[in-house]
């Protein structure tokens, strides 16, 4: 199998690089629209804090607390740009069914981050449709980072993936250095049009921290040993080979 590294690295990095821009063309949208509440009208996040003391208190550390709205809509930005309009909850004193909860449903999450509705809509994405995983497993909406442990530790952003996945927690006799780098750095953690949500579907998911080498016409070289009759078997971590990707209890090379 040949390589034509260079033309493929160029090609990936303008992909991120469109990703980006997409991603920060529609975070920056300061003119929003707030999940309607019928017959409601918007009371501003001071209202909210006489109730829900506890959400309010930190949410000025929140990364959705730097939102800003233009003009006449700036009070509505804060509580309400995801809860939606409220004062028809506060007249109730909290009436069940008058005010969104994003727990039960992301539509508040996508009119703002509208790239996600397409990403959980991919063939391989955490159950969120499906009502299993929400938003808020991974997300925090009232405090800090909105990624949990992202930014300063990428290590502990894991942490919010071995709630549910203890499995790849190891502790592993033969660690695989990967898994340091974060579990992103393997899995989109909304969806993917790979299988097991995988940032790429064969051996270039690994290639991208492996070197790989040829000494000589056709003969492969990776971590040092010959590869040229294995790559063409399939991936690297089936056909009996790095079937323990995430770690190994008995074998260095992490093959089972
Ligand atoms: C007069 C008191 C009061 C005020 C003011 C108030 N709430 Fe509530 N809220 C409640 C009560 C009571 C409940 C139901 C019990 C609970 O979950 O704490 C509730 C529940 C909620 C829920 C959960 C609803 C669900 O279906 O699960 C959300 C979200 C919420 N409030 C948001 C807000 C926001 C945002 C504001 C400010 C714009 C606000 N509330 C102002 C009393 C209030
Ligand atoms: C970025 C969107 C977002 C913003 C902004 C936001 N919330 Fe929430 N809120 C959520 C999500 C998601 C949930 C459900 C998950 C949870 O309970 O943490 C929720 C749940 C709640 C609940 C119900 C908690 C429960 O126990 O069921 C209350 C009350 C609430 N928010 C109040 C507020 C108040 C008050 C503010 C402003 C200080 C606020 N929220 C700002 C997204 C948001
Ligand atoms: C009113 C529009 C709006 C709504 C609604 C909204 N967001 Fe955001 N969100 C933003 C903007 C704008 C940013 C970028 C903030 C910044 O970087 O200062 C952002 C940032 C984020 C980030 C990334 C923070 C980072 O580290 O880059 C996450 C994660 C996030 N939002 C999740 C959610 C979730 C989950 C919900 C629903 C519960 C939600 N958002 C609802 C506008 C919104
Ligand atoms: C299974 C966990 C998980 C769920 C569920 C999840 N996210 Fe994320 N999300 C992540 C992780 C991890 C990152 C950080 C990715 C990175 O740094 O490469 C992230 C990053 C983000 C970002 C910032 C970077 C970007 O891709 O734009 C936004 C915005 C975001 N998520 C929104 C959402 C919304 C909205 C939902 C629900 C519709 C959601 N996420 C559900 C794990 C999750
Ligand atoms: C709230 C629980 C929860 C959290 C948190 C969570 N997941 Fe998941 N994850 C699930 C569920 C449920 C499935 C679907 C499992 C199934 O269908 O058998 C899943 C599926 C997966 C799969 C695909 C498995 C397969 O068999 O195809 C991968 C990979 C994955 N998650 C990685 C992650 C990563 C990485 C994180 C952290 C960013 C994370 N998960 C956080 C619940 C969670
Ligand atoms: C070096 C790349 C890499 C990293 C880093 C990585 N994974 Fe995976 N993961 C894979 C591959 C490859 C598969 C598919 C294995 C298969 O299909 O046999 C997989 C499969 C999974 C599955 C499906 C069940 C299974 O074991 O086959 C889950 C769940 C999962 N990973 C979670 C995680 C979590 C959580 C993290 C972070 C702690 C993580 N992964 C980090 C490469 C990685
Ligand atoms: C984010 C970077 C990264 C990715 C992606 C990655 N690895 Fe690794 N891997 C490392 C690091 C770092 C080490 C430890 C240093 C070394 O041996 O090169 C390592 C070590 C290994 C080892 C042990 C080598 C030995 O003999 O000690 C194997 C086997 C391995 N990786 C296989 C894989 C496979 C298979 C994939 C794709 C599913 C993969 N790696 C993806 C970073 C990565």
């Amino acid at each position: 199998m040949k390589t034509k590294r260079p033309p493929l690295l160029a090609l990936l990095s303008m992909a991120v690089v469109l990703v980006t821009a997409i991603s920060c063309g529609t975070a920056s949208r300061t003119v929003v629209v707030p999940p309607e509440v019928p017959g409601a009208k918007f009371m501003g996040s001071e209202s909210c804090a006489q109730c829900h003391a506890d959400k309010t208190k930190h949410f000025a550390s929140s990364d959705h607390a730097r939102l800003k709205a233009l003009g006449e809509n700036a009070a509505n930005v804060g509580c309400e740009s995801c809860h939606g309009a409220a004062s028809i909850h506060i007249s109730s004193g909290g009436a069940a069914r008058t005010i969104v909860n994003p727990r039960k449903s992301p539509e508040a999450c996508y009119q703002c981050h509208v790239d996600k509705r397409g990403s959980f809509s991919l063939t391989h994405h955490h159950p969120l449709i499906e009502g299993k995983v929400s938003c808020a497993d991974c997300h925090n909406p009232h405090e800090g980072r909105a990624v949990k442990g992202g930014g300063t530790s990428l290590a502990s952003s894991d942490e919010t993936c071995f709630k549910c996945h203890t499995a790849q927690r190891g502790p592993f006799v033969f660690e695989h250095e990967a898994l340091r780098e974060g579990c992103q750095s393997c899995h989109s953690p909304h969806g993917s049009v790979n299988q097991r949500m995988l940032t790429e579907r064969n051996q270039l998911l690994c290639l991208k921290c492996h070197f790989q080498t040829q000494t000589a016409p056709g003969k492969i070289i990776i971590g040092g040993h010959e590869h040229t009759d294995d790559l063409p078997r399939g991936t690297c971590w089936s056909s009996g080979c790095h079937e323990a990707v995430h770690g190994s209890q008995i074998n260095r090379s992490l093959r089972f």
